[in-house]
């Protein structure tokens, strides 16, 4: 599986969100992260679908919806008739776990399920049948440009050991070219990367640079 590259548009200009769009998508960027907040999961306000229903006629790669919403239930239909691709809830976020990652893949959409760095590894052990890929923080939710976790390094290897050889892992949070490659060596095959990719004049360079790096790490 070779390595994904998805700028999360959360560190994106939000006074030109189609143009940051165009701009990664030109970079090379293989899928479009959407970080959706509702001010309660987390201590911050984002977007919703109807930012990511105008936003989609500009958007050629697969949308990628992070969900850190109480509820996320009631956006799953909206964001699917929106064109997301693939959709990613918090294990403490649902109450019925199995029942919205079905909702999401009966919308047609790949689920996701997201582990917060002190969310424990083996809280994936009866969710693995129902998801397309595993999310591993590796900063608490909520905020772009903090600082990586290192603990999440072995995190993401002990995920791979569990998950097996074929199930994505991404990693999202302080991802940039220094941790890169060392993600990759343990099993990460998404690299999610905000203010490494948008904080960068030339996003077409950032992008090539995360690559190169995830690549060394193969
Ligand atoms: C954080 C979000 C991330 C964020 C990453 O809650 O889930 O997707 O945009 O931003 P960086 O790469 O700057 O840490
Ligand atoms: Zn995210």
């Amino acid at each position: 599986m070779s390595v994904r590259i998805a700028p999360s548009l959360l560190s994106a200009d939000f006074a030109r969100l189609a143009d940051e769009v165009r701009d990664v998508q030109d970079a090379g960027a293989d899928l479009l992260h959407l970080d959706v907040m509702d001010g309660h999961f987390v201590p911050n306000l984002t977007f919703g679908p109807p930012v990511v229903a105008r936003l989609a006629p500009v958007v050629r790669i697969p949308m990628d919806a992070h969900l850190m919403v109480t509820n996320p239930d009631p956006l799953i239909r909206p964001l699917a008739d929106a064109g997301v691709a693939r959709i990613a809830v918090h294990v403490e976020a649902c109450v019925h776990l199995h029942l919205t990652l079905s909702s999401i893949r009966e919308a047609g959409m790949s689920p996701g399920v997201t582990l917060n760095p002190a969310t424990p590894v083996n809280s994936l052990t009866d969710v693995l049948p129902w998801v397309d890929f595993v999310l591993v923080m590796s900063v608490d939710p909520g905020f772009g440009g903090q600082s990586f976790i290192p603990e999440a390094l072995d995190k993401v290897r002990r995920v791979r050991d569990l998950v097996g050889p074929d199930l994505d892992i991404s990693v999202d949070g302080g991802v940039d070219p220094d941790n890169a490659g060392l993600l990759v060596a343990r099993g990460a095959t998404t690299l999610i990367a905000g203010s490494s990719v948008f904080g960068r004049p030339d996003r077409g360079a950032a992008v090539a640079e995360l690559r190169a790096r995830a690549r060394a790490g193969e």
